[in-house]
């Protein structure tokens, strides 16, 4: 049957990319979470928004479900084809379109990578601010999709901050072109910021408008230890009215010990229970001084126990492998990721109920925390032990989440800062999201797509009664 449903979809498009090799199927339908055992119907690689038009027109006749594909380094599952779905991978299309200069924007098409993205913009003189560690494998398509943050969001914001355009191929095969690069624009809907954050569900972005900006002052990184979470927010609180920061990072001892047996260099001779990895606008003799007399003054109240401010562009970056590191450092062990975040006032009063409840809830895991702190937003991994099952390990680490999101229901806070719900969070959605504002998110997507071909199952269950190829299988 399958056989005969690509057949259709060849007929339609013979000079379509298909891929169908089990290899093939694994590889593009799994992401990170490495969760869900990839079983889909086949990978179509387009080449033109023509394409894809041709592809998303075919799907919705066929009711064959569609998984947008980027680098697939998401989080969330929101990637993940396990259930015979049609991945359609961006990769083909990945090149930059223009520059341009009065709007200082880059058009792009969405598999580009965002390396690639921040290499094109600095040709220009320009950067494209969104950053983090999955730079160069994952794609401009899949940032948008998640809304995504990373480490540079206390300065700049996330995605949506930078996106001044897309094109959306919708469910039906309509090409929309959503804002059109315009800086003002208040003529009604903003539909660009709808599909900014949808995890494919509302269409195929297939292209997008970067907007780009001047490159930062000349920084500077430095690595502090700190003995105790409470002087997290503090010290954070001292760089933020001295330094004018671009990063404030933390990862706990747990996590700079993975880093380091992965191959990083250990920062101090002695250990210490938490670290910040902040930088900071370092281009006058006056920055420069003041970050050294902040950090002077927070040794000397005690708030920080050691530190080091890098001396070249080389110990800068090893400075950052100790934060950028951690997430490849702990991959062995499949981890169970949360990320969540709060408002940064209610961050001292969460942190320590969080961290109360997971020692007590998991006595018997490594867990690993680091995040983007000065955003509010916190990375806590579970690490599975060799010997546990995944689906036990799965299920156990479910229970705690649902306590977590208790908590973070209590504080206002997001059961998903940047990662996206994808399959992972989607029971919890209900802990940052009202009823009502899940029952209108659903409505919406309805509207978009009434078949219940785009990226089902991920995000929110719509109810459809349309039925969904492979949902049976
Ligand atoms: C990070 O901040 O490093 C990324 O969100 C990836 C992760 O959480 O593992
Ligand atoms: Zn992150």
């Amino acid at each position: 049957m399958n056989a005969s449903l690509l057949d259709g979809l060849r007929g339609r498009l013979p000079e379509l990319a298909l891929k169908t090799a089990a290899a093939d199927l694994e590889y593009y339908g799994r992401d990170w979470t490495r969760r869900w055992t990839p079983a889909p119907l086949a990978i179509a690689l387009p080449s033109s928004v023509e394409e894809v038009q041709g592809i998303v027109r075919w799907a919705s006749e066929q009711r064959v479900a569609i998984v947008p594909s980027g680098g697939r380094t998401g989080l969330s599952g929101g990637a993940v084809a396990a259930n015979g779905e049609l991945v359609v991978s961006l990769e083909k299309m990945n090149r930059v379109l223009g520059f341009d200069a009065d709007d200082r924007i880059l058009a792009v098409q969405a598999g580009i990578a965002l390396e690639a993205a921040q290499a094109a913009a600095r040709e220009h003189g320009l950067i494209y601010p969104v950053d983090f560690a999955a730079r160069g494998s994952c794609s401009i398509g899949g940032t948008i999709a998640t809304n995504a943050g990373g480490i540079r969001v206390i300065r700049y914001g996330n995605t949506r901050n930078w996106i001044a355009g897309l094109t959306l191929v919708t469910a039906s095969g309509e090409v929309l072109e959503l804002n059109r690069g315009l800086v003002k624009n208040s003529s009604g809907y903003d539909l660009r910021q709808l599909v900014i954050g949808a995890e494919g569900t509302l269409g195929i972005v297939v292209q997008a408008q970067l907007w780009l900006t001047d490159a930062p002052p000349e920084s500077n990184t430095m690595l502090l230890a700190l003995p105790s979470f409470e002087a997290l927010m503090r010290v954070f609180g001292v760089l933020r009215a001295r330094l004018q920061l671009s990063a404030f990072e933390f990862l706990t001892d747990k996590a700079l010990a993975h880093v380091v047996a992965h191959g990083a260099q250990k920062p101090f001779d002695e250990d210490h229970p938490f670290y910040v990895v902040a930088e900071f606008d370092a281009d006058t003799e006056e920055k420069r001084d003041a970050a050294l007399t902040a950090f002077g003054e927070l040794l000397e109240a005690g708030q920080v126990a050691d530190g080091v401010i890098a001396q070249s562009d080389a110990q800068a970056a090893a400075l950052w492998r100790l934060r950028e590191g951690i997430t490849e450092s702990v991959a062995r062990y499949v981890p169970y990721k949360n990320d969540v975040s709060v408002r940064i006032g209610a961050m001292p009063d969460f942190l320590a109920q969080t961290q109360a409840l997971l020692a007590q809830e998991y006595p018997q895991f490594d867990v690993v925390w680091f995040g983007h702190i000065g955003d509010g937003n916190l990375h806590i991994n579970v690490l599975k032990p060799d010997a546990m099952e995944n689906a036990d390990f799965v299920r156990e680490c479910g229970r705690v989440t649902a306590l977590l999101a208790e908590a973070l229901q209590r504080h206002g806070g997001s059961i998903s800062a940047e990662h996206g719900i994808g399959l992972v969070k989607k029971p919890y959605l209900s802990s940052t999201r009202s009823a009502a504002e899940v029952a209108l998110m659903r409505s919406i997507r309805h509207v978009f797509d009434p078949a219940g071909i785009m990226n089902p199952h991920k995000l929110l269950d719509t109810g459809s009664t349309h039925p969904v190829y492979g949902e049976t299988a």
